[in-house]
């Protein structure tokens, strides 16, 4: 039973096993993972040596994958729930279970390093980030999208899109755990990594004929702020 039923607190990891069977269907209680992985990928530029690796934390059931099919990279997930890591590696993922804010991958390994919607269900995102710039490689590029700590992301993310189609299920997300948009920037600094943000947000044209069933697909439009929904990227300072 989710949140909703009261039995469960917000954040609850057992929920991606209850909910495996949706993180592949199109129209399913993760769509809008699908939307935000095609955005996070089209920050990814292909690979530029053979052997690159792109280092994909918290990388659920692999949504990711497809979207990075012919950019060359070793795809390698790491992530805590053993039904999703299945569904990855079926996906091409090479599945490795770790927490993110003690990754079990060597230094510099990584060319790119995703972090897509993970940040905001971590209690330390100081130690997470601390991770990503460590596994990420001199010069290598670093992908994040997450939630804003904002009173408004909590309305958007939780009051009104948990009661949304397409929307996150209800639970998933603990508003206590969104992230400071200014220490994330300074944590990464720290990691040896420049971070831009920018807002995103789902297109309303395409949110729309979704609603009315007539596409798959919603793309992920510029935000006129970064105080929900946000995409970062920034390259490691080479040594
Ligand atoms: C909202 S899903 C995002 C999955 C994927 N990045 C995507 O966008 O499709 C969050 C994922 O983070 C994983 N997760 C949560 N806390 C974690 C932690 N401390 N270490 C590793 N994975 C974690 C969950 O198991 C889940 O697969």
């Amino acid at each position: 039973m989710g949140v909703a039923g009261g039995t469960r607190v917000r954040n609850d990891p057992a929920q991606y096993d209850e909910l495996s069977g949706q993180w592949w269907l199109p129209r399913g209680d993760f769509a809008m993972l699908h939307w935000l992985a095609a955005a996070r990928a089209a920050l990814v530029p292909p690979a530029t040596r053979p052997g690159a690796v792109l280092v994909d934390l918290g990388c659920g059931a692999g949504l990711l994958a497809p979207h990075l099919a012919g950019k060359g990279y070793r795809h390698v997930g790491v992530d805590l729930t053993r039904s999703a890591l299945a569904l990855a590696a079926a996906h091409g993922v090479e599945a490795v279970r770790g927490d993110v804010t003690r990754v079990p991958l060597a230094d510099g390994v990584a060319d790119v390093v995703c972090a897509g919607e993970i940040l905001e269900h971590v209690a330390d995102h100081d130690a997470a980030v601390a991770e990503a710039c460590r596994v990420l490689r001199p010069g290598g590029l670093l992908v994040l999208d997450t939630l804003a700590a904002t009173a408004l992301s909590r309305f958007v993310s939780i009051t009104l899109a948990e009661r949304l189609p397409g929307g996150p299920p209800r639970g998933l997300h603990d508003p206590a755990l969104f992230v400071d948009r200014a220490r994330l920037v300074r944590s990464c600094a720290r990691g040896g990594v420049e971070l831009a943000l920018r807002g995103i947000r789902p297109s309303a044209v395409d949110l729309a004929r979704w609603l009315a069933g007539r596409c798959d697909d919603v793309r992920m439009v510029p935000a006129p702020t970064t105080a929900v929904l946000f995409q970062a990227a920034g390259r490691k300072r080479s040594a």
